[in-house]
């Protein structure tokens, strides 16, 4: 705990805190054996904890990032509401804003509040006793976790899962996503009319739910946090990963194409499409996203300018780059400072939460 504050205050963003607040820390800290930070330290942690995260093709809007400040929510009621508050405000009506809501930290004695879902929206996956999945596979425990709990879903493809949420006081409690909080977006598009007879949506608002901030060396286990799709994202994984929704298959036939062998380039063909009917229905609906194209040739910009200033931007590459056509795009062209994940304030992964040993079982691809 005391180094991880004490390196906090070291950098240099924070070098305009004057020592008597670096005093007042290390002595709260040796008195409670924790401190708290001020809303300012909070917004700004959180800023460089996405800054640097070397997994992010976005970093160039880190300064963007806003802050709700929920640390007087405890009961799981109000966190609900907070977070069901984090959506509505984030979404912005379809103007995605870059937002972190921030909940107490761990305490010391340990005590941890905790969301069992990956994305404060996601869809349910239903188990089928054929072992076929209706809807996400990826939440498939999850669904089997939130049903043991009670919850019934409708079992169509897209039910949004039950908000989880684990309390020192309350232990667990799930919450349905209230009706108009969730905008999503149907799948159409521009050229193939027969598209949006598959049927398919998606929601608009990525709402990381399962890492926790690092910062200063408290850890702040529950800290949603939404920044703007990429059309690959949805496209080019989520629809066509063939353990998610595996619709490369029906969207090739749809097209008229040979899939009877990979060297028809069935599978390629389609992935564009898709992914180009995803960008081209979230762009109809005015709800902001990236192209990988625009997202690479701002990233690549934005560690430029950062190399000018002699700074480094420690990158995954093969997390920055997009799942199709990354050659097209200029950070496939290049090196970039090695990831570096010990560096702090970032966003970690963690265990799964206690009530629910099944959240943290997707992998690293799924973030
Ligand atoms: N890849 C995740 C998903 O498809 C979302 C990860 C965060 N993405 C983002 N653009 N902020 O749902």
């Amino acid at each position: 705990m005391r180094r991880g504050a004490e390196h906090f205050f070291a950098l240099p963003e924070l070098s305009h805190i004057p020592p008597e607040r670096r005093a007042q820390v290390l002595r709260d800290i040796e008195e409670t054996g924790t401190y708290t930070h001020t809303a300012e330290e909070l917004l700004i942690g959180a800023r460089l904890a996405w800054r640097n995260h070397a997994r992010c093709v976005g970093r160039m809007h880190w300064k963007s990032l806003k802050l709700l400040d929920f640390r007087d929510r405890t009961s799981a009621d109000s966190i609900a509401e907070a977070c069901w508050e984090h959506v509505r405000t984030s979404t912005n009506a379809g103007k995605i804003e870059a937002v972190i809501s921030v909940f107490p930290p761990r305490a010391p004695d340990g005590g941890a509040i905790r969301i069992s879902n990956p994305h404060l929206l996601r869809y349910a996956g239903y188990r089928q006793p054929d072992g076929s999945v209706v809807g996400d596979p990826a939440t498939a425990d999850l669904t089997d976790h939130v049903q043991r709990l009670g919850w019934r879903g409708a079992g169509t493809p897209y039910d949004f899962l039950p908000l989880v949420v684990t309390t020192p006081d309350d232990g667990v409690k799930w919450y349905d996503v209230p009706a108009g909080t969730a905008l999503e977006v149907p799948i159409r598009h521009p050229d193939l009319p027969w598209f949006e007879e598959l049927g398919l949506k998606w929601y608009a608002n990525p709402a990381l739910s399962e890492m926790a901030l690092e910062l200063g060396g408290l850890t702040y286990t529950c800290a949603p946090f939404t920044g703007w799709y990429l059309n690959t994202e949805i496209g080019a994984r989520n629809f066509s990963d063939e353990d998610r929704y595996n619709k490369l298959p029906i969207v090739a036939e749809k097209m008229g194409l040979d899939t009877s062998n990979d060297r028809t380039m069935w599978k390629d063909r389609a992935l564009v499409e898709l992914t180009y009917a995803v960008l081209h229905s979230f762009n109809a609906a005015g709800v902001r996203m990236y192209d990988h194209h625009t997202a690479a040739r701002h990233f690549v910009q934005y560690v430029e300018r950062e190399e000018r200033q002699g700074r480094t931007v420690p990158t995954d590459w093969s997390w920055v780059n997009p799942p199709l056509s990354s050659s097209t795009t200029p950070a496939f062209h290049r090196t970039f400072d090695p990831p570096d994940f010990d560096v702090r304030p970032n966003f970690v992964r963690q265990q799964a939460a206690d009530a629910c040993p099944h959240a943290m079982r997707s992998g690293a691809a799924d973030i």
